[in-house]
């Protein structure tokens, strides 16, 4: 099959795309031909490689991955070929039914081969059902980004409404679903990111109140003037969402007000950034972190996007061929919401019931 693989970890040209064996189809598994796949600035951190993750190579990226089913082991119950399927990136096994326990967390596109490619190879206990009013490249662009704003947002933010909370790095597929949430709660949003056309699209897409160009703005001074203050002077917002790092550290908690709280599920500019404590207790701040998502999360956001109240946005897709150019536009920060690869590989297996 084809894929956009990785044979050694390090900046964008150790990536190819090229032939590579297909993933062998095991008990309980089935294969997916890839329709669609959307990246996540994870995708950059494991062509990059992290301190302390050991990634398999050679590894093929792309951690969410829809498309239909192509083939499946014979043993799999409840599915057909055909079905148009999302998968939960995660594989959940307790310990003890573990098929493969040297490797603690299987994860598509990090520790197992995920949607760069033709075909996905899968557990049947990953797949999600699309119905039928969701496309797959919309499907595609929920379980990373969107899963996991929803469990920061939603259950560590513990938003309500009435609440003012400002979400940085609002323009990318964090902070996308951030802000919606957020709208969907009834609070007062306020969307970061980096350029004047990107602020239009986040009040036009997803009608936040108001927004900061941080080209132009300070966030810190921003807040000033949105909330008549910050932190210990009377502003501030309930609820920073930031999963920047980096300089957003410390500038994130002086965004807060008095006994407000910080939501964190990654680091993207920076994992060991410099704070002041001193704003931490003498606000009585909270920092509180996120990671990841429930199986029951994904679906629960398929639920929205049928039901019309959570519109993912995607700011360009690319065919698979062209995946490196898809990534690489991630790392340049060209699109506005989520970039797509789209597949087009055929359906496998003559066995098994077919739906058209
Ligand atoms: N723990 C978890 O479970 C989990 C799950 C998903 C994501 N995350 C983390 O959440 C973060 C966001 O992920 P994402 O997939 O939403 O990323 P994304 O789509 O690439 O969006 C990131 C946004 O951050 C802004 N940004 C500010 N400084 C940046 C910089 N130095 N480099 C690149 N972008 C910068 C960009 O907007 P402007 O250019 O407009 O400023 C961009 O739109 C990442 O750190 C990721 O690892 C964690």
């Amino acid at each position: 099959m084809k894929a956009v693989v990785i044979d050694e970890q390090g900046d964008v040209e150790v990536m190819r795309y090229r032939d590579i064996e297909m993933p062998v189809l095991e008990s309980g598994q089935v294969r997916i031909a890839m329709r669609a796949c959307s990246l996540n600035y994870h995708d950059i951190f494991t062509r990059r490689g992290m301190p302390g993750v050991r990634t398999p190579l050679p590894m093929i990226l792309g951690c969410d991955c829809a498309g239909v089913i192509a083939e499946m082991a014979p043993d799999v119950q409840g599915w057909a070929l055909g079905d148009r399927v999302l998968a939960d990136p995660i594989s959940r096994f307790s310990t003890h039914e573990d098929p493969e326990p040297s490797m603690p967390i299987k994860f598509l596109g990090d520790t197992r081969w995920g949607g760069y490619a033709d075909y996905v190879v899968v557990w049947d206990r990953q797949l999600i059902r699309i119905p039928e009013s969701v496309s797959t490249e919309v499907a595609a662009c929920l379980p990373v980004a969107y899963g996991s704003a929803y469990r920061m947002v939603m259950y560590h933010g513990k938003i309500e409404a009435g609440d003012r909370v400002l979400v940085l790095g609002a323009s990318g597929g964090v902070g996308n679903c951030s802000v919606q949430l957020a709208k969907s709660v009834g609070c007062f949003v306020v969307g970061a990111c980096g350029s004047e056309a990107r602020c239009r699209q986040l009040k036009d897409l997803f009608g936040v109140d108001e927004t900061i160009n941080t080209a132009e703005e300070d966030v810190v001074k921003a807040t000033r003037r949105l909330t008549g203050g910050s932190l210990l002077r009377g502003g501030g917002f309930d609820v920073v969402v930031n999963s920047q790092g980096g300089e957003y550290w410390a500038k994130g908690l002086r965004c807060l007000k008095a006994g407000g709280r910080m939501v964190t599920n990654g680091a993207l500019s920076g994992f060991d950034p410099p704070t002041d404590i001193r704003y931490i207790f003498q606000g009585e701040l909270t920092i509180q972190g996120s990671n990841g998502w429930q199986h029951e999360d994904v679906e629960n956001l398929v639920g929205l996007v049928a039901a019309d109240k959570l519109k993912p946005h995607i700011g360009a897709t690319y065919p698979l061929e062209q995946g490196i150019e898809a990534h690489k536009a991630l790392e340049e920060r060209k699109h506005f919401g989520k970039i797509v690869i789209t597949g087009d590989a055929p359906i496998l297996s003559t066995t098994g019931p077919h739906q058209p």
